[in-house]
């Protein structure tokens, strides 16, 4: 995730700037102010409430003071009602009493995620994909991001036509930014005056994205003739409306909120947003899950990042059911870099490297051999700031044992540098020639040094290989079990997210290096971000097919079509808890035979089963909800979900039952017979009841119930199988997956 990373370790240092900024606190003030998301629930009906001025009047009577204006942050008032404010703590205090305000929290800082993609799920060129054209051009992606660069070739708006009738939003885009029929709208939360307010990206990101999801076909294009081909959307013909939530700083919780708010009244069909929270809040905090519940209510589906913080297992942030959650996975295509050593010996290594020494073989030096005496080896083995001495560097190819030293390296002139690589699943784009080796290839260089007087080498221009292992979930992608919910599996789906090549905003660089003086229409990105808006794009082509379908019905097709992945290795880093059900196929997804469907009532249900107070059941809803004795006996694992996922005491036989129902949307007539397919040596022991489902009309619901039962399993490794109900042509899968966990 070579942007995704460096984005995030901009962010995470300077989450703490931006709070201190909204500290910005009045001089005769005692206290800091911070700014706070007031959430009120659901818009009133009355046709006279004025939102604004009402969240002015409870503004008034909190501070007591007569000037409040630059107190509200914003108003949320189209989908639901609240606003976001600058208080004090006591200020807070005072209004979490208030009895009409349903919650107050900081609004939380969020980061980002960092073309033959769409060939490699089988969404392939031209005629030899099925399209709706028509339905398609009427589709609306809704991309909440870092903005887009409107001048793309991947946004021109040649041969469209107006926008489509249900279009309710506007362009305020702001500052040098125009709309066209492609970009049919754009919003921007993140300027501080009206005066530079602009949906423009200046990072790339939201360029990315969108393109990814709905940019139009662009033929010969590549990042420096590498990845060369035609870079296009999962639906092409779409149109997008662009949400402006992030800039180089990060991305603002308040913004996000405003965003879904807009975007759910704007008229979009679904959401994409590759931005994820850096820590796991409950629900109730999160403003991805609060936005993305009220979408569903309307029939919008929100699909999400998965996260970057993998491999490590529980990191999976977006873990709400009525939120699409997405791992990201590497592709058939990869890039590698060649390093030709002075003895004629080739090292293969790993970067996006556009930059050609022309064969030209420079010294090499090890950072640990170059360090400033103040500083110790260990320090400059990594090439860590001010740790080199630059005469040792410059004109030189150096070695460093991190991943960031290479910044440093270039700082000082050195012309290129090697990297041990600790994942060597990705490629990196960096600001001059770096190659990443493996640690025993680097090993080998290092005794090349040794043993030579002299020692020299090259970078080359990196090279594209096919990779016939793929698909697998990368490294960096987030793992389940979610600690919020341990009876729904998270993430959902794997779809590609590693070097991808999709546009990008030339107002940026390829890198986040100040010494990168390139600007390009197009480059390579790697990330669940990347992953994220494929599937929002497939969620788009299911629902040109089926316009009429709820978002339940179009993530239930899509992961109950997805291609099988298989669990392999020790622990649960790559088991369904890396890639949910599987890896995304949009052509099958079109035709699932059965869905899993879920309204609004079933996640409320949902949440009375998790103890929810009607406090909490009203910031994530909107509506006054008291639990009913009956939807509080609600069990997780019996939401009808698409995947079945349970959590155990790991030391004593478990015996559990999973509840569902399936709409047939196939055929009329049509019997499923369930199959149920353990791994070898699985110690599950699976019942199905009933073995047969017929299904006489489109439409028609009927219920089973699977009984899963086992020895104690430990809490090394889930243990899991998966169902099929099986008509002849569909086959509908679900895995199942029982764990434990000290
Ligand atoms: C596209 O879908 C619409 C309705 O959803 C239908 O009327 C039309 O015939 C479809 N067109 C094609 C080419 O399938
Ligand atoms: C608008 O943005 C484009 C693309 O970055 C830039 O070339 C142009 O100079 C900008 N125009 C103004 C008036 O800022
Ligand atoms: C925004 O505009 C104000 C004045 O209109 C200016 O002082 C400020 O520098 C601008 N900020 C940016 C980021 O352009
Ligand atoms: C990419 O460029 C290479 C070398 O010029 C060429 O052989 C290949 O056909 C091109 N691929 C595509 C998809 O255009
Ligand atoms: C369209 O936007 C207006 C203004 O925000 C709003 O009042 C109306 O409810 C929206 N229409 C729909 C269908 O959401
Ligand atoms: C390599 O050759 C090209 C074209 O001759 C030249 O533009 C470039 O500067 C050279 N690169 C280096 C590192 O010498
Ligand atoms: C090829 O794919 C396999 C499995 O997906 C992965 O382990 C390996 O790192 C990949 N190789 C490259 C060069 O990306
Ligand atoms: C290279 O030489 C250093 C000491 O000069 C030694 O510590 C190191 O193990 C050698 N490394 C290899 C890979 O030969
Ligand atoms: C909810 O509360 C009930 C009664 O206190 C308890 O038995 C149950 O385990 C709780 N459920 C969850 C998910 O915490
Ligand atoms: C919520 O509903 C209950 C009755 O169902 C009512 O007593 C209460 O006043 C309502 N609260 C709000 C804030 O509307
Ligand atoms: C599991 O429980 C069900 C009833 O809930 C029962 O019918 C079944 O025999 C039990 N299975 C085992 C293996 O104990
Ligand atoms: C389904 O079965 C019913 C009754 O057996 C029959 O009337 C109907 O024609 C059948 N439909 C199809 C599409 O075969």
């Amino acid at each position: 995730m070579m942007k995704g990373t460096t984005l995030f370790c901009l962010f995470s240092s300077l989450v703490v700037v931006l709070f201190l900024s909204s500290v910005a606190a009045d001089k005769d003030d005692q206290e800091d102010q911070q700014v706070y998301i007031v959430y009120l629930g659901a818009l009133p009906s009355r046709d006279d409430y004025q939102p604004m001025s009402d969240h002015m009047s409870i503004l008034q009577e909190v501070t007591q003071e007569s000037s409040i204006e630059n107190r509200l942050v914003r108003s949320y008032k189209r989908s639901f009602n609240g606003f976001a404010t600058r208080f004090t703590e006591s200020e807070r205090n005072i209004l979490a009493r208030m009895e009409r305000v349903v919650s107050v929290f900081p609004s939380r800082k969020l980061k980002l995620q960092t073309t033959s993609s769409w060939n490699f799920i089988g969404l392939k060129e031209g005629s030899k994909t099925k399209r709706n054209r028509s339905n398609e051009r009427d589709t609306i992606i809704g991309v909440i991001d870092t903005g887009v660069y409107p001048e793309s070739d991947s946004f021109s708006d040649q041969g469209f036509g107006p926008p489509p009738k249900k279009w309710n939003g506007t362009c305020a885009g702001g500052k040098n930014f125009t709309c066209n029929n492609k970009i049919i709208g754009a919003r921007d939360y993140m300027s501080e005056s009206k005066a530079n307010q602009s949906a423009r990206d200046y990072t790339g990101h939201g360029t990315h994205t969108a393109s990814t999801a709905a940019g139009n076909a662009v033929a010969d294009t590549s990042f420096y003739g590498l990845g060369n081909g035609t870079a296009r959307g999962g639906v092409p013909a779409a149109r997008i409306a662009v949400y402006k939530v992030c800039n180089n700083e990060g991305c603002s919780g308040e913004a996000i909120m405003s965003a879904f708010d807009d975007a759910i009244a704007d008229g979009v069909d679904v959401i994409t947003i590759s931005i994820v929270l850096d820590n796991i809040p409950p629900f109730e905090e999160d403003p991805i899950a609060i936005g993305g519940f009220h979408a569903m209510a309307k029939g919008i589906l929100t699909v999400n990042a998965a996260g970057n913080d993998g491999p490590k297992i529980s990191t999976v942030t977006s873990t709400a059911p009525w939120v699409f959650s997405v791992a990201a996975s590497i592709t058939n295509r990869a890039f590698m870099t060649k390093v030709l050593l002075g003895d004629g010996k080739i090292l293969v290594g790993r970067s996006v490297n556009t930059y050609d020494l022309n064969g030209t073989k420079y010294p090499l030096v090890y950072g640990k051999s170059a360090a400033l005496s103040k500083c110790s080896l260990d320090k400059a083995r990594l090439c860590e700031p001010k740790c080199l001495d630059g005469k040792r560097v410059k004109g030189k190819i150096v070695l460093c044992d991190s991943t960031k030293g290479p910044i440093e390296a270039q700082k000082l002139g050195a012309v290129g540098s090697i990297v041990k690589n600790p994942e060597p699943d990705r490629a990196y784009v960096r600001s001059f020639p770096v190659s990443f080796l493996s640690s025993d290839d680097y090993k080998s260089l290092i005794s090349y040094m040794n043993s030579t007087k002299g020692p020299k080498a090259t970078i080359l221009k990196s090279e594209e290989i096919s990779n016939q292992t793929a698909p697998l979930v990368v490294s960096f992608s987030s793992r389940g079990p979610s600690t919020i919910v341990s009876d729904i599996l998270k993430p959902d789906i794997t779809a590609p997210g590693v070097e991808i090549l999709a546009a990008y905003s030339p107002d940026s660089s390829p890198t986040e290096s100040e010494f990168d003086t390139r600007h390009v229409r197009f480059s390579v990105m790697s990330g669940t971000s990347m992953a994220c808006p494929h599937v929002a794009g497939v969620a788009a082509y299911v629902k040109t097919f089926h316009p009429e379908w709820s978002p339940s019905m179009i993530q239930s097709a899509i992961m109950t079509t997805a291609w099988l992945m298989n669990a392999s290795g020790p622990g649960f880093v790559s088991t369904e808890f890396a890639y949910g059900s599987g890896h995304v196929n949009p052509l099958a997804a079109i035709h699932p035979g059965l869905v899993y469907e879920l309204t609004k009532a079933d996640h409320i249900a949902f949440l009375c089963g998790l103890n929810y107070t009607s406090e909490h059941l009203r910031i994530i809803s909107g509506d006054n909800i008291t639990c009913t004795k009956e939807r509080s006996k609600t069990l997780q694992r019996n939401l009808n979900y698409p995947t079945m996922s349970a959590k155990v005491s790991g030391t004593h036989p478990f015996n559990l039952t999973f509840h569902r129902t399936v709409t047939n949307v196939g055929k009329q007539n049509s019997t499923y017979k369930a199959e149920v397919v353990t791994s070898p040596g699985s110690k599950l022991r699976i019942k199905v009841l009933p073995r047969v489902l017929s299904m006489k009309s489109i439409s028609e619901k009927q219920s089973f119930m699977v009984t899963v039962s086992g020895d104690s399993i430990g809490t090394k490794q889930p243990v899991s199988a998966n169902i099929i109900w099986f008509d002849g042509t569909h086959h509908v899968r679900s895995p199942i997956v029982v764990y434990a966990m000290s």
